[in-house]
């Protein structure tokens, strides 16, 4: 039964050690709501970490971190199989293979390493860790042969080059090895704006609204968020769309009656931005209560955690073993000297 649904396959990289609203609405919940109708796989990136962080209890702090927070919002070890990247040798092992069929060229072009290239002093700044994260990120993808994977759109590009890898290999030795994956990203959700109000939701950015820090950090995220900068007073008529404060409501708020009414207030001039704050942090709080109280049972319990990714591991490798034995074959490593 549970190998007829479509496979889907996710990763996260633990880059911080908490997730922000922007990372749950454009990819952990609709990550976590594929697993009722598809065989989903789902992973920590630590590997990928490593192109930011070399400190060992960051790394550490972050990984844990990350891990609880996707167990806490939701993600179902008995439904979807959940692993650290760093524990699945094969992720690593494919994509050296998979580095000779793409040109460097190409890899230049990637927004990572070209971003970093622009804001930093140049490629003695840059490791090849980074220059080489799409790359392991196609491995990751193409490993289990996923027909879909779920992202925000930020990974648009990643995807896309994990396709063309999986062409090139296919037609170089005309067969179809790695089925073509699909980005699945949301159309309204796959780029949620930051408080700012002008950046994408990024915690590098600083402009995040968080879900699991303590109630005044995340209170003072949203009182401090960009609203209408034409509005001086709280009489003047304000505008609704494309108003960050109104997005998040939108996205959070369960009240509909409550945000109707917000909203056509505030576009008479008849509510101040502080009321339509204080209503988006107590829906805040409704909307991840339950979240946070399972991360705290959580944290008192990390051997349950433990047995989910080694479990998850275990599953995982089975299935990346598969898809690498193929690969040797095809491209010729696995020869009369080891086949008996
Ligand atoms: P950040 O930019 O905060 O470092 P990550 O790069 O770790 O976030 O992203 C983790 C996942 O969340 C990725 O799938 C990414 O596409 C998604 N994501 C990140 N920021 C946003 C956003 N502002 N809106 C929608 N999805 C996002
Ligand atoms: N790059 C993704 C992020 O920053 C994480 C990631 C690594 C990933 N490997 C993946 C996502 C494979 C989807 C598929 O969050």
């Amino acid at each position: 039964m549970k190998e007829t649904k479509k496979r889907i396959l996710s990763g996260i990289t633990p880059s911080g050690n908490a997730l922000h609203i922007g990372n749950y609405f454009g990819a952990v919940k609709p990550q976590i709501e594929l697993q009722n109708t598809h065989q989903t796989y789902y992973f920590v990136a630590d590997l990928h970490a490593l192109t930011t962080i070399h400190d060992r209890e960051e790394l550490e702090r972050n990984i844990t971190g990350v891990v609880l927070d996707y167990l806490a919002l939701g993600l179902d070890s008995e439904k979807c199989v959940f692993f650290r990247q760093s524990t699945v040798p094969a992720h690593s092992q494919l994509a050296i293979v998979l580095a000779n069929y793409i040109s460097f060229g190409q890899m230049q072009r990637m927004h990572a390493f070209k971003d970093k290239l622009q804001k930093d002093t140049g490629v003695e700044s840059i490791n090849m860790g980074l220059f080489n994260y799409p790359l392991l990120m196609a491995a990751d993808i193409l490993l289990y042969k996923p027909f879909g994977v779920p992202v925000g759109d930020d990974q648009r590009q990643h995807v896309e080059l994990a396709r063309d890898i999986a062409e090139k290999f296919n037609k170089t030795y005309d067969q179809e090895v790695f089925p073509l994956p699909e980005p699945l990203i949301s159309e309204t959700v796959g780029r949620i704006v930051g408080t700012d109000g002008k950046r994408k939701m990024s915690k590098s950015l600083n402009n995040i609204i968080g879900i699991f820090e303590d109630e005044t950090v995340i209170k003072k995220q949203i009182m401090d968020c960009f609203t209408d900068p034409n509005r001086q007073r709280a009489t003047d008529p304000g505008k609704v769309e494309g108003n960050p404060i109104f997005i998040y409501h939108d996205l959070i708020n369960d009240n509909h009656k409550e945000v109707a009414e917000l909203k056509a207030r505030y576009l008479q001039g008849k509510v101040g931005d502080v009321e339509v704050k204080e209503k988006l942090f107590l829906a805040h709080q409704r909307l991840f209560a339950s979240a946070r109280t399972r991360r705290q049972e959580l944290v008192q319990n990390l051997t349950v955690v433990k047995k989910i990714l080694a479990e998850g591991a275990e599953q995982a490798c089975r299935l990346a073993k598969q898809t690498l034995a193929e690969v040797y074959q095809v491209i010729g490593e696995d020869n009369q000297l080891n086949k008996n």
